[in-house]
């Protein structure tokens, strides 16, 4: 299995006033080259599944199995170095540096592991290509379209060519056309062999036929049909 947890739960603020269980004894396994969603209301807990799928900490209890390795009580540092060449996430408001261009923002990712600038161009042009972005890579980020931004957010998603994909409402800001066109092109990565985890409760997503399993999460539980 890709994706594994066993038993987990998150607390945020543990032992203080506000502290809060996100996730309560999750048991969730996901396979290589599948497209799940996460889907559940506010506050139900997706965004915290997601980072710890995601690798942005481990679990207060219970085992987490990402890729092969096993998050609970990594080393922050270890943390930081599995999730880059595992994870690539796609934000809801595509957190894209607007004073940055195309190019800066896809190749971004790179820059801790010391990527030469000429290198991280080879990288980025088949991508830029793939999405239909190359006329824009020196454009500023800020001067392109909401339908460009997507592609550039995506791409900088796959700089790594990282096998596990994670968007957390990817269509929240986007009209019926661009999230068809998301759809479109997760499903397109898939078919080129990379897991998706998508959460939102958007019916465009939630129920599209290319979706191979829908995940409820309610309370921070989750419920697998
Ligand atoms: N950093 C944090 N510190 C404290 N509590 C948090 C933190 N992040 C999330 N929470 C709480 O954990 C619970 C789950 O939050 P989470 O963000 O995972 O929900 P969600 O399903 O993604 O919601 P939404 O649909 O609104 O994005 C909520 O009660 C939330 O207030
Ligand atoms: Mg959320």
């Amino acid at each position: 299995m890709l994706i594994e947890l066993e038993s987990v739960t998150k607390i945020y603020n543990q032992g203080r006033a506000n502290e809060v269980k996100a996730l309560d004894r999750v048991d969730l396994t996901i396979r290589e080259n599948t497209m799940v969603c996460l889907k559940g209301a506010s506050g139900s807990g997706k965004s915290t599944l997601l980072s710890i799928i995601g690798c942005v900490f481990p679990p207060t209890d219970g085992r987490a199995a990402i890729a092969g390795k096993q998050l609970s009580r990594m080393p922050d540092r270890f943390l930081t170095i599995h999730r880059r060449q595992t994870i690539g996430f796609i934000f809801q408001q595509f957190n894209i540096l607007p004073n940055l261009t195309v190019l800066d923002n896809i190749t971004l990712p790179l820059l801790p592991l010391g990527i030469s600038p000429k290198e991280r161009r080879l990288r980025a042009m088949p991508l830029m290509e793939k999405l239909a972005i190359t006329h824009r890579e020196n454009f500023l980020a800020g001067q392109i379209s909401g339908g460009e931004l997507q592609r550039v957010a995506i791409a900088r998603a796959l700089i790594n060519n990282q096998p596990i994909i994670l968007a957390d409402e990817p269509t929240a800001h986007l009209d019926t056309r661009l999230s068809q066109q998301f759809m479109a092109t997760m499903a397109d990565l898939k078919a080129g062999g990379k897991t998706i985890v998508i959460a939102s409760h958007d019916p465009l997503i939630t129920d599209d036929s290319r979706i191979d399993q829908v995940i409820g999460v309610k309370d921070g539980r989750v419920n697998v049909p």
